[in-house]
C-alpha cells in the first residue's frame, strides 16, 4: 500500500512538514512513537521520522523533517498528490505520560517536532508544562504558535541571537532547575549535543531527565543493530527499547562515534543527488 501525500508546506529554509495517508498508522499511534519510510521501493534508504501528529478521522499522520541528506532531500522534493511507497509503523514505545507536576520541555531545532505531541499530551493530562525551544538563528524557528497554545511559560532561544534570548537552551533551562520547587521532570529532544549538555545540566539537580535518541536505523524492529546505544552501561535498541531514554544514562559519546559511521556514504549519496537535482529538466 503506498502513501499520498495529501497535504505538504516548507516551515523553513530546510524543515518541511507533510500530512500523509496512514489510517492504520493514525488510528494506533501515541506520542513518543516514530515511523520508518523508504520512498521508492525496497532497496531505497529507510528513514525513521517521529509522527509530529495524526488525524485518526481523516487517517493522515503529520510529519516534520529536515533536508539533511538523500532521501530527506527527495522528500522535499515531493509534491501533494505523490505517494511514498512504504510507510512502517507506529514503532517504538510511546512516552510514559502522567501527572509529574511541572515539566520543562526543552526543543533543539527540529527537534521541537517530536517534542510537540508529547508536551501536548503531558499538558492535557494536567502539568504544569514550561518549554524552551532553541534554534540556531530566527530562520531556522518553527512551531512557536503551536507551543505557545500548550505551554505555560515559553522561552525561544538563538545562538546568535537573531530572535527571543541570545542564549543555548542549556542557560534556560539551568535557571528553570535553580527554581524552587524545581520541575519534577524534564524532556529534551534536540541533536545529540544538545541533549547531551542538557543533562549535565539537568544532573545535579536530580531532575530526571527523558531523552528521545535519533540513531542511525534499518529495520526498526530491533533485528539489525543498526540503532544500538548504550544506557547504564548496557546494550539498548532505540528502535523497541526506546526511542526515550534516561538521559543521565546514556553514553552520548558512544551514540555520536556510531552515528558519524556512514558519514562518507551519506555524504556521496547526498552529493549524487545534488548533481542529478541541478540537471533536472535539463537532459532533453
Ligand atoms: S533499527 Fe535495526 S535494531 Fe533497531
Amino acid at each position: 500500500m503506498s502513501h499520498k501525500i495529501v497535504r505538504k508546506r516548507q516551515l523553513g529554509e530546510n524543515v518541511f512538514w507533510a500530512q500523509v495517508e496512514a489510517p492504520l498508522i493514525a488510528q494506533a499511534r501515541k506520542p513518543g512513537q516514530f515511523i520508518i519510510l523508504s520512498i521508492d521501493n525496497d532497496y531505497s534508504e529507510r528513514i525513521p521520522l517521529t509522527i509530529a501528529g495524526a488525524d485518526p478521522a481523516q487517517g493522515v499522520i503529520e510529519l516534520i523533517w529536515q533536508r539533511v541528506g538523500k532521501t530527506t532531500a527527495e522528500l522535499a522534493n515531493m509534491n501533494e498528490g505523490d505517494a511514498i511507497a512504504n510507510v512502517s509503523g507506529p514503532l517504538g514505545m510511546p512516552t510514559h505520560i502522567e501527572n509529574f507536576g511541572t515539566v520543562v520541555c526543552v526543543g533543539g531545532g527540529i527537534g521541537g517536532a517530536p517534542l510537540l505531541p508529547i508536551a501536548t499530551a503531558l499538558k492535557e493530562v494536567g502539568n504544569k508544562v514550561l518549554t524552551i525551544l532553541g534554534f540556531r538563528s530566527k530562520d531556522l524557528l518553527i512551531l512557536e504558535e503551536e507551543f505557545a497554545a500548550i505551554s505555560d511559560e515559553l522561552i525561544v532561544t538563538t545562538d546568535d541571537g537573531s530572535y527571543g534570548r541570545k542564549a543555548l537552551v542549556t542557560e534556560p533551562l539551568k535557571e528553570i532547575c535553580q527554581r524552587d520547587p524545581k520541575p519534577d521532570k524534564a524532556f529534551v529532544i534536540g541533536p545529540t549535543i544538545m541533549m547531551k549538555f542538557c543533562c549535565e545540566t539537568t544532573r545535579p539537580f536530580e531532575v530526571p531527565t527523558e531523552v528521545s535518541l535519533n540513531t542511525i536505523m534499518i529495520d526498526g524492529t530491533g533485528m539489525c543493530g543498526g540503532c544500538r546505544v548504550e544506557v547504564g552501561g548496557r546494550p539498548k535498541f532505540v528502535c523497541v527499547d526506546g526511542p526515550e531514554f534516561d538521559g543521565h544514562e546514556v553514553n552520548f559519546d558512544l551514540m555520536m562515534k556510531r552515528m558519524t559511521a556512514y558519514k562518507h556514504q551519506e555524504t556521496t549519496a547526498y552529493d549524487d543527488y545534488r548533481k542529478h537535482e541541478c540537471r533536472i529538466g535539463l537532459d532533453e
